[in-house]
């Protein structure tokens, strides 16, 4: 069994993944400083053999000794909003790219850890290309997904220079359980969800005919697994989608039809700087770490459901 420390381990993804670690007998640190993330989204699993350190990734010394004991590190910890990137790009350079050079530096000073971390669909910009593949060179549309990118070089740049090896996920769009509505730029599902439990029609914006690759929160946990269990050498970035994209009119109509509800969304305009087709090319992890989609969209979104009407 290892031992692995999870920065921002109580946020949406961080949590699952934390979860399915204890599940399987592993011993679990969660470093995470609660900026987004919930300590009740961990308080269950807490035990002797997942402890929980309320603590910052700005914060090097701690690093260190935490990840002193460690196999690996699945570094999630970030600031997660993109309109907040572009207001505040300095707070998203120190967290964002600062913050995975700490993570990366505490890495050469222990060669045997491994690191996986979290990199985004939002690397690849509003490229026009579709399905994209990780070959594709993007060009970032905010600060959020210029550090992302840049996460990923310094990365690469570890791994030549100081054998660090390393995998960057790059995320589409995630969902699932404990994904958090209460912003108006949180995930559409988790955004959906929460207006059909109060009998509120949603607001599609634009036409709805804009498409996204939606993948359950369960799936990324096996890609973060796999990529960890992994021997490759070096660094490799990888998509983590569903390889299947549906569009935003559709998956309000999946969504009234898995609950059994019928709800006329309301249009509005479209937001700003809004990319039209997103859709991962997941061939490269398919053949690579032998990951699978293993939910489908109207699985995924009973699941959700049921777990935010429990
Ligand atoms: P989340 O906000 O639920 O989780 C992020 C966690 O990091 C939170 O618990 C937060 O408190 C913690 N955190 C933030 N800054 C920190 C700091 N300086 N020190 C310690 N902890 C800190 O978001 P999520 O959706 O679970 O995202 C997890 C990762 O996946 C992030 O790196 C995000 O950029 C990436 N990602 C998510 C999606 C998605 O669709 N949810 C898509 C692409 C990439
Ligand atoms: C997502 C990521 C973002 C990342 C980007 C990269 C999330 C929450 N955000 O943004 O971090 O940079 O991918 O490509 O995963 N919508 C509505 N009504 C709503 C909310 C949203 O119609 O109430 C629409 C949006 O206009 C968009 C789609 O739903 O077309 C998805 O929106 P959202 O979940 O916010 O994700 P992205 O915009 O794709």
């Amino acid at each position: 069994m290892a031992h692995y420390l999870v920065t921002g381990g109580a946020g949406f993804i961080g949590s699952h993944l934390v979860e399915a670690l204890s599940l399987t007998g592993h011993s679990v640190t969660v470093l995470d400083n609660l900026s987004s993330g919930h300590k009740k989204n961990v308080e269950t699993f807490v035990s002797n053999r997942v402890k929980f350190v309320e603590g910052d990734i700005r914060d090097t010394a701690l690093l260190d000794q935490l990840v002193k004991n460690c196999d690996g590190i699945f570094h999630l910890a970030a600031l997660v909003s993109v309109p907040q990137s572009i207001e505040q790009p300095k707070d998203s350079f120190e967290i964002n790219l600062q913050g995975t050079l700490n993570v990366l530096e505490c890495c050469r000073k222990q060669p045997h850890v491994r690191l996986v971390f979290a990199s985004s669909a939002a690397v690849y910009g509003d490229t026009k290309i579709c399905p994209v593949k990780e070959t594709i060179v993007g060009i970032p549309l905010s600060p959020y997904g210029l550090h992302k990118w840049m996460c990923e070089e310094q990365a690469g740049l570890y791994a030549a220079l100081y054998s660090v090896n390393s995998v960057g996920l790059r995320f589409f769009n995630v969902f699932g359980p404990r994904q958090d509505p209460s912003s108006p730029y949180s995930g559409v599902i988790s955004i959906f969800i929460d207006r059909l439990r109060r009998g509120q029609a949603p607001t599609i914006f634009g036409d709805g005919s804009q498409t996204r690759d939606f993948v359950y929160v369960g799936d990324v946990v096996q890609a973060l697994i796999k990529a960890m269990n992994s021997k490759k050498q070096g660094f490799a970035a990888y998509n983590v989608g569903r390889g299947e994209s549906v569009t935003i009119n559709m998956l309000w109509k999946i969504l009234c039809n898995v609950v059994g509800a019928d709800l006329p969304a309301k249009f509005g305009p479209a937001r700003e700087g809004e990319i039209h087709t997103s859709l991962a090319n997941i061939s490269k992890i398919e053949m690579e770490l032998g990951y699978a989609a293993e939910t489908n969209l109207k699985e995924g979104l009973k699941k959700t459901y049921e777990w935010a009407t429990q």
